[in-house]
């Protein structure tokens, strides 16, 4: 990664994945990591977004809006709540001519737009103690606050055909996705996995996450997971 002047430039596509974006972020958005790697792959082995209409919920640089507009998606929608991730986004989209529409907004605004043939999300979905407020991973005490009511929107986003590719860590809870998913009258299920060394935000929770026995004590990894949603 390199800093030039206040925008940061991610130039870590790693060498094993040649086919990641490249993108550029304001200070404070979301630098594309294992998470977003992922999904991305998820989505390819899914057999990408050939003409698809597709919402990236969550956006933050970009990243997932641009892989699915890569993949051939007709059409992306790509939200978030940040004005800094918005512009940011948008500045990745044009710099690329590609047929994405960066919006600012939450669910209320994806549903307006909707429905779609594929949803993707790389949420904030890290568990944080009344203090945490950063809107890049802090989503509640466990982890669950933009995740649950997304899982809950996502009859009304998906289109009869459409699917869902979601990620997040093994502490936000796998089955509780699972089983909110199929409370919603949808199928559920987990498409990838890949465990991964604790970065420096699960560092700084880690003492809240065993307070809550969400997390065991000695562990240094995290699984992240990538679950499927779809109709029945
Ligand atoms: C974990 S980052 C993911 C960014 C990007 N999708 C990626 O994988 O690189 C989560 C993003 O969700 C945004 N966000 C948080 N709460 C949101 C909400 N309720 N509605 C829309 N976006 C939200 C944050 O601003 C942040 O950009």
């Amino acid at each position: 990664m390199e800093l030039r002047g206040d925008v940061t430039v991610t130039t870590s596509p790693v060498l094993d994945r040649p086919n990641t974006p490249r993108v550029w972020r304001l200070p404070g958005v979301y630098r594309p990591q294992e998470d977003s790697f992922l999904l991305a792959r998820a989505l390819h082995d899914a057999g990408g977004a050939q003409d698809a209409k597709v919402l990236d919920f969550c956006t933050g640089s970009g990243f997932l809006a641009i892989t699915a507009a890569k993949a051939g998606a007709g059409a992306v929608t790509a939200l978030d709540i940040s004005r800094r991730a918005v512009l940011t986004a948008r500045a990745n989209a044009l710099s690329r001519r590609l047929p994405i529409s960066v919006l600012r907004g939450s669910l209320d605004k994806a549903v307006e737009h909707g429905p779609f043939d594929v949803v993707l999300s790389n949420p904030p979905y890290v568990p944080v103690d009344g203090e945490g407020k950063d809107p890049r991973w802090d989503a509640g005490p466990d982890g669950r606050s933009v995740l649950d009511p997304l899982c809950d929107s996502l009859p009304t986003l998906l289109s009869p055909d459409g699917f869902a590719l979601l990620v997040h860590s093994e502490f936000t809870g796998v089955e509780e996705t699972l089983e909110r998913v199929q409370a919603a009258g949808l199928a559920g299920s987990v498409v990838a996995r890949e465990r991964i060394p604790f970065g420096p935000v699960l560092q700084r929770r880690l003492s809240y996450l065993q307070e809550v026995e969400l997390a065991e004590r000695g562990v240094d990894s995290e699984e992240v997971v990538v679950i499927r949603a779809a109709r029945i």
